[in-house]
């Protein structure tokens, strides 16, 4: 039996929905890839704790100041970091140095901030190159929607020649809403901030920094571009009002915030704005807090998938996805539930 060791960095919502999944899953862990997973060491900003054992959910509310920073998880010699922090794409966020100690000491790292990914991901895939470690991103790449995966596993062998993405759910939700009721864009953010579907300062999401974010990170890693965010006009819905949204309907066109992605000839160019669909359109049925993409290929034409999930847990579930095929490269093949000793 593989003990596997987890650190978990971040402990917000989605930092602790994760480490609640793992710890309710770790029996068929231990059947399916006979892996005996412990969570090790867990942090937020200024206390953290850490138990070679493995922690169980019972101690999460009694963490101890002063244990937290990148030498804190390094000191706990867990095997794989999941990172789970704050994303901030214009410095990298607390997240950066953790994800460069943890790299540069060879352990496979599950991202699910944003925020290094677009400010240093060509480092920190150099990084991982050169200690052979597993570098991965569902958490951080749209999460519950499957984006990075598709490229990387399901359109190989085909070229990409266009990506759209309905990559924002609070975006969406306040689009849906000025659409299907006929709102303003102020007073369709006051309902969604009151149902606790927008954040008090909303503007990482209603100017397009969330999906620019999303669309790079789906660019540079699962297309291996090199974008970064000055190469993306970013267009946002702040500025559309009521009477736009009707002219629209009128048209029978339906208005979303598309991360858009063009691919000639290996030349890439990325934005973030606002684009019609027609009512038969996939895209134009995305509803509510659901998002989706689109990728066309030249051999394998149209792939659509649209996703939500409840979160934290649908990122949670994105990040142990990572996870398990980190468990598959590191324990073999998975033994089927019904064939396992
Ligand atoms: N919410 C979602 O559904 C969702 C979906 C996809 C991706 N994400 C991404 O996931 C990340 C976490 O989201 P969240 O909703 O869990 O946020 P959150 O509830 O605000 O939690 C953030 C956590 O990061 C910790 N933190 C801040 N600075 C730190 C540092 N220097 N070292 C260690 N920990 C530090 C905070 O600690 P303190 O409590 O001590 O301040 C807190 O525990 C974000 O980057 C977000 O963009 C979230």
């Amino acid at each position: 039996m593989n003990v596997i060791r987890i650190a978990i960095a971040g402990f917000g919502g989605v930092g602790r929905a994760t480490a609640n999944l793992l710890l309710s899953r770790r029996e068929a862990y231990r059947q399916v890839y006979r892996a005996d997973v412990r969570l090790v060491a867990i942090c937020g900003s200024r206390s953290g704790m850490m138990d070679v054992g493995g922690i169980e959910a019972d101690r999460f509310d009694s963490l101890e100041p002063g244990l937290s920073g990148p030498d804190f998880i390094e000191a706990s010699d867990a095997d794989i970091l999941v990172e789970a922090g704050p994303s901030d794409f214009r410095t990298g966020g607390p997240g950066l140095a953790y994800i460069r100690s943890a790299l540069s000491a060879g352990r496979d790292t599950i991202v699910i901030s944003k925020g290094a990914l677009v400010h240093s991901g060509r480092e920190l895939q150099a990084l991982a190159q050169a200690s052979g470690a597993m570098l991965k991103i569902s958490g951080a790449a749209a999460a519950a929607l499957p984006t990075v995966d598709l490229l990387e596993h399901s359109l190989k062998g085909s070229e990409v020649l266009e990506i759209e993405g309905i990559l924002n759910a609070t975006t969406n939700f306040l689009l849906d809403a000025m659409t299907a009721q006929g709102l303003g864009f102020d007073e369709a953010l006051r309902q969604a901030q009151t149902g606790g579907f927008a954040e008090a300062d909303p503007r990482n999401d209603t100017e397009g920094w969330d999906t620019a974010s999303k669309l790079l990170i789906i660019a540079n890693f699962g297309l291996g571009a090199e974008l970064t965010m000055d190469d993306l006009a970013v267009e946002g819905i702040q500025s559309v009002t009521r009477e736009r949204i009707e002219a629209w309907h009128v048209q029978g066109l339906v208005p979303k915030l598309v991360g858009h992605l063009t691919n000639s000839n290996g030349e890439i160019r990325a934005s973030v704005g606002i684009r019609t669909y027609p009512l038969a359109d996939p895209l134009a049925n995305v509803r509510g807090k659901d998002k989706a993409i689109r990728i066309t290929t030249d051999a394998m034409g149209e792939t659509v998938a649209i996703g939500a999930g409840r979160e934290p847990l649908a990122t949670a579930a994105a990040a142990l996805k990572d996870f398990e095929h980190i468990l598959m490269a590191r324990c073999g093949r998975p033994t089927p539930p019904e064939k396992a000793s």
